[in-house]
């Protein structure tokens, strides 16, 4: 098959969070089952000062939005030196700044519309422009949920692109794209669509509804996730519309790319592991509690974090019961992380509130992520939901146990720890409250010091867990196809 991934968000090229991992790995994966695969991503300020190979592709191409608008742009070419071919749409006006989707102080950009909409339309001009007529085209998030509505209201000629099968894949129904009503002139849409069994949601235009009802499939990154959207706890309004899908609405569990988060192989951590012996894992251990400024105790748990600092992952209810766990047992803290101030500018204070026992980086580093996982125990997420989650599933090859909420992909992947026998992979809790992070980070840390046998096996059959795109990969081929 030939398949097009238009995205916002692309490992190694540009990273802000999980959708950047499945993006690379998932057409990765795909085009070694053998597929021709294109991604066509924004050229970002942060993709140029990437130190990446990099060649001009088209100089110029003009891109025809609403009301006879024309915008100008060129297209880049990347050379990941892998068998997927990587497109930017280059646009000083839209993506030429400092951030990806916000600006420093964390303010969306007012214009985030009018960037996305641009990028989708641009994304498919270019895929006609240079002749590849893909079997499907595989869509991420409200970023990019418009251009299944283009593929199917404009006219593409000769080119067959309006036959192209959709697919639009739900990362996060957090966040859909609402904005003002006046942007649907610039997008070019007939406001006969301006409706609300499309884009309309309560008087303002929602992409992300848009592209599900235009896309022939849609699917969400858990099984579980796409359940809670379902039945309406988690879908943020939108259940009726998933509904509406009927079969053509399913979850398949994302994969992860074992060439980058294996503690055998990985290049960026102090020392490498294996389920074998945890030698090297001490070594991160220390390394980790260094960097974090913690007491060096190799027999101190290290509970680390790393997480986009938002409302959705439930770091404000750890913020809540955090002093209370490290003044009452023993144990220490990693935290990395942006985005809310105040949980920032917290977890901050902590670390020196409580130096020694917290540590804390607000920030992005790729190579520090990797160091929280290999140098914990254990690692937490309490979120308030969660779409799939990544790093729960990186922490089971890093032997580092995860405790989490019972919610989402995290559900669909962590075994619960059975206390009479030593099974399990995790930690769960299903009511997010500062008691039961409390007690549940208790029942891990009186796992590690009381049944360390425990501990040992669930970290060996943490690390045996295979969550690859082997599987996964085969489910969304299914669905191109179906
Ligand atoms: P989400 O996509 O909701 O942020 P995921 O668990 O799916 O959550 O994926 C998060 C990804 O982003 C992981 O690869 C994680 O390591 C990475 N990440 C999150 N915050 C940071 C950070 N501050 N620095 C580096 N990587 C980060
Ligand atoms: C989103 C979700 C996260 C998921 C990631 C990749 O950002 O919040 O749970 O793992 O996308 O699908």
């Amino acid at each position: 098959m030939k398949i097009a991934f238009i995205a916002s968000e692309c490992y190694p090229f540009v990273k802000t969070g999980g959708l950047a991992d499945v993006v690379g790995s998932l057409s990765q994966a795909l085009a070694d089952l053998g597929h021709k695969v294109v991604v066509i991503l924004p050229f970002y300020q942060a993709v140029s000062s990437k130190n990446l190979e990099i060649s001009a592709f088209f100089d110029e191409m003009c891109v025809h939005m609403g009301c006879g608008i024309e915008e100008w742009c060129s297209v880049k070419k990347g050379n990941s030196g892998k068998n997927v071919e990587v497109f930017f749409i280059e646009s000083n006006k839209y993506f030429l700044r400092e951030g990806i989707y916000c600006d420093s102080f964390n303010n969306d950009f007012q214009d985030n519309p009018y960037r996305f909409a641009f990028f989708s339309r641009a994304a498919l001009q270019l895929l006609r422009d240079m002749d590849f007529r893909p079997d499907v085209i595989h869509v991420h998030d409200w970023q990019t949920a418009f251009v299944c509505a283009y593929v199917k209201t404009w006219d593409w000629g000769e080119s067959g692109i309006d036959r192209v099968r959709t697919v639009l894949t739900i990362h996060n129904i957090g966040y859909q794209g609402i904005y003002g009503a006046d942007c649907l002139d610039y997008c070019g849409f007939d406001w006969k669509y301006f409706n609300s069994g499309v884009f309309e949601d309560y008087g303002r235009v929602n992409f992300l509804k848009g592209g599900i009802h235009f896309a022939d499939y849609v699917t969400t990154v858990s099984p579980k996730y796409a359940a809670e959207t379902l039945d309406g706890s988690q879908s943020y309004g939108l259940a009726p519309y998933l509904k509406n899908k009927g079969e053509r609405y399913v979850g398949i569990l994302n994969g992860v790319d074992y060439s980058v988060w294996d503690p055998k192989t990985d290049k960026t951590i102090p020392e490498n592991y294996s389920a074998r012996s945890f030698k090297g894992k001490a070594v991160c251990k220390k390394a980790l509690q260094q960097r974090f400024s913690l007491f060096e105790d190799d027999n101190i748990p290290v509970i680390g974090v790393v997480s986009r600092f938002a409302h959705q992952k439930g770091l404000d209810i750890l913020a809540k019961t955090v002093e209370r766990i490290v003044d009452s047992m023993l144990v220490q803290f990693a935290v990395m992380g942006s985005g809310d101030n105040d949980l920032e500018n917290f977890f901050r204070w902590l670390s020196y509130e409580r130096a020694g026992k917290v540590g804390c980086f607000t920030g992005y580093s790729d190579e520090m992520s990797h160091l929280v996982e290999a140098g914990s125990d254990f690692f937490i997420m309490p979120s308030r939901y969660e779409p799939c989650g990544l790093n729960q599933i990186y922490s089971l090859k890093y032997g580092t146990l995860p405790i989490v909420r019972n919610t989402g992909g995290l559900s669909d992947t962590i075994t619960q720890y059975d206390e009479a026998t030593g099974s399990g992979t995790g930690f769960k809790f299903d009511y997010l409250s500062p008691d039961a992070i409390f007690d549940t980070v208790g029942w891990a840390v009186s796992t590690y010091f009381d049944r360390p046998k425990h501990f040992t096996a669930m970290r060996k059959a943490a690390m045996k867990c295979d969550f690859s795109w082997k599987n996964s990969a085969k489910e969304y081929e299914k669905i191109y196809t179906a």
